[in-house]
């Protein structure tokens, strides 16, 4: 069974938690930056998972544009989906909602929250004052969901 992970991060997180999950997978299993590279055979696959990070509300556009694209193949796949973001409870949900498409989102065999960090270091100065402002943090945090990364794979090799 080969299994394509294609991801978008602007900082590393959603790169960090693509790599985790990818060690989580036995067989074939193959990772994607959708920054370097769009283009994708996806018949070679049968399990294809797509995630990114949340800026204000949006995932990656690289993850929307992908999807857009290859919405058809893609439900007829496998689908696990996960976003990286700092947001919990119904606001999460409503991010999962709004950035994927339902008809991906009711075939998706695991949707999950995998956390997220600040680094402030690697944040641009408007970045680091909406976050101090909305989000009232001002050091970083990190809170990535190591057991939700796990899951995700348990889910999807059911
Ligand atoms: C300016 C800014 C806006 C953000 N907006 C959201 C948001 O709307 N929802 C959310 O869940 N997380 C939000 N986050 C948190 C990021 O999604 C989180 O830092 C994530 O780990 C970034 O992953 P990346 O390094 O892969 O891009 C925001 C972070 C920054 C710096």
């Amino acid at each position: 069974m080969n299994t394509l992970i294609v991801y978008a991060s602007k900082y590393g997180c959603a790169e960090k938690c693509a790599m985790e999950l990818s060690k989580e997978f036995d067989g074939n299993v193959e990772t994607v930056n959708l920054k370097e590279n769009q283009r994708i055979d996806l018949d070679k696959f049968d399990k294809v998972i797509i995630g990114g990070s949340v800026y204000i509300g949006k995932i990656q556009k690289e993850v929307t544009d992908f999807i857009n694209k290859n919405l058809k193949e893609l439900l007829e796949k496998k689908i696990g989906l996960f976003i990286c973001g700092m947001q919990e409870g119904n606001e999460l949900e409503k991010e999962i909602a709004d950035n994927f498409p339902a008809d991906l989102l009711n075939r998706a065999k695991s949707v999950k929250h995998f956390g997220g960090a600040f680094d402030f270091k690697k944040m641009n100065f408007m970045e680091k004052a909406i976050v101090k402002k909305i989000v009232k943090v001002s050091s970083d945090k990190s809170d990535i969901k190591h057991e939700n990364i796990k899951q995700l794979a348990i889910e999807m090799q059911k």
